[in-house]
């Protein structure tokens, strides 16, 4: 990472285009003021959740997890590919968080159904999750969801059998399933296959069948691929549902993360980037599936993945210290070396008016890494003033109270 830092402040000489590169996505010379931390419980039976999605009504939170240690080997996100020392026990687990937290936190691990894997193993590679919600027909039962995973499955050769994969990079699917909200399993309804789901970092459905999607990276491998791509964006944002197929809906964007679907105002999405200090938001066209930018917002980091709150306002997990962060990730090893976090709040009214009374953006929480190491995802569950954070090679998942 060294280098990469020399070449950054090397570019900082090439004048006012690279100074929000070196300063604002970088971080060189940013301070870390901790914010709201060190107030939390760790839930030791979630490991390695790069993503969650609350349900708010139920607080049921439906994380995407492996083992944390596996990351160093297996994570196409970061090109590590290794694909024979990856996880085979990914799953999506339920957190009751009404459980008592401290004692007995209620986990519950969702099996899949219907769903064969890889080579009908059954083993899927997690990283992002999101979900659309199918309202029941009476009060009294429980909503439909439809969960949207991207499945990094190693590629194979033509006779099935495992290949090299850090020259192909991975085989990336999106998988969709099917569930009654709190339910211990969840029946597969499709893999997405396709050249232009490349890199999927995290899905956005538009309704049940639709989504669209974030390709974080043009190159599916590559030392140095992250510093080439934020200093000339490649990657793309994408969309598919069965009746037109998929399609990029933007392009170019600099590493563009965990989108999301803006909860007060229809058709309206919010894409981060972690190689750019500023979030896009965007209004989708449902005729004509087209995804038209409408502003860009001024958050001042590199972003990963972003959830909408209760009341609409927008949580995004953000990088201070971005070579800290992909230096604590690439080794995978969550011990030895912290990277800070820090977790941005956009505020609803905010995003309802697309900034029209400027952006009232807010360093809701920062911390050198103690409670989780490398926050990936985060979400506030504002009834009760608790911080969900988690992350791919953190051993736990963390609730803070703030
Ligand atoms: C990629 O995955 C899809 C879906 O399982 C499969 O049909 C295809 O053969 C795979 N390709 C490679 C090269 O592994």
């Amino acid at each position: 990472m060294a280098t990469i830092a020399v070449l950054f402040a090397a570019l900082a000489g090439l004048g006012y285009v690279a100074v929000p590169l070196v300063r604002d996505v970088a971080g060189i010379g940013r301070a870390i003021t901790p914010t709201r931390n060190g107030n939390c419980v760790k839930i030791q039976s979630l490991s390695g959740c790069e993503d969650f999605w609350m349900h708010h009504e139920s607080g049921l939170l439906y994380a995407a997890c492996s083992a944390a240690e596996g990351k160093k080997h297996w994570f196409p996100g970061m090109a590590n590919l290794h694909a024979d020392q990856r996880t085979l026990n990914d799953a999506v687990y339920i957190l009751d968080t009404n459980s008592d937290l401290k004692t007995n936190p209620k986990v519950t691990k969702v099996k899949t159904e219907g769903f064969s894997g890889l080579n009908g193993d059954g083993t899927f590679n997690l990283h992002g999750i999101n979900v659309h919600v199918i309202p029941a027909v009476s009060t009294d039962e429980n909503p439909t969801l439809r969960i949207f995973l991207n499945n990094h499955r190693p590629t194979l050769d033509v006779q099935g059998n495992l290949i090299d994969n850090t020259k192909t990079g991975a085989n990336s699917t999106i998988e969709i399933f099917e569930t009654t909200l709190g339910s211990d399993s969840m029946t597969h309804v499709r893999t997405w296959a396709d050249p232009l789901i490349h890199t999927p970092n995290r899905v956005a459905p538009v309704d049940a069948d639709g989504f669209l999607y974030t390709n974080d990276h043009q190159r599916k491998s590559g030392k140095h691929r992250d510093t080439i791509e934020t200093l000339h964006p490649v990657a793309n944002v994408g969309y598919c549902d069965p009746a037109v197929g998929c399609k990029i809906v933007y392009s170019p964007s600099a590493l563009p993360n965990g989108l999301v679907r803006l909860s007060q105002h229809a058709n309206r999405y919010l894409v981060p980037y972690s190689g750019r200090p500023h979030q896009t938001l965007f209004d989708f066209d449902p005729a004509s599936k087209a995804l038209n930018k409408v502003v860009d917002i001024p958050v001042g980091m590199p972003s990963d993945n972003v959830n909408m709150a209760s009341n609409g306002d927008a949580f995004a997990a953000s990088f201070p210290k971005v070579f800290d962060t992909a230096a604590v990730l690439a080794a995978g090893d969550p011990y030895n070396r912290k990277a800070p976090g820090t977790v941005i709040r956009i505020p609803a009214a905010d995003l309802a008016s697309a900034g029209a009374d400027g952006w009232h953006i807010e360093k809701f929480y920062e911390a050198d890494g103690s409670d989780v190491n490398v926050i990936t995802n985060a979400n506030l569950d504002v009834a009760r003033n608790l911080l969900y954070l988690s992350g791919p090679i953190s051993p736990h998942l963390s609730v803070c109270s703030v």
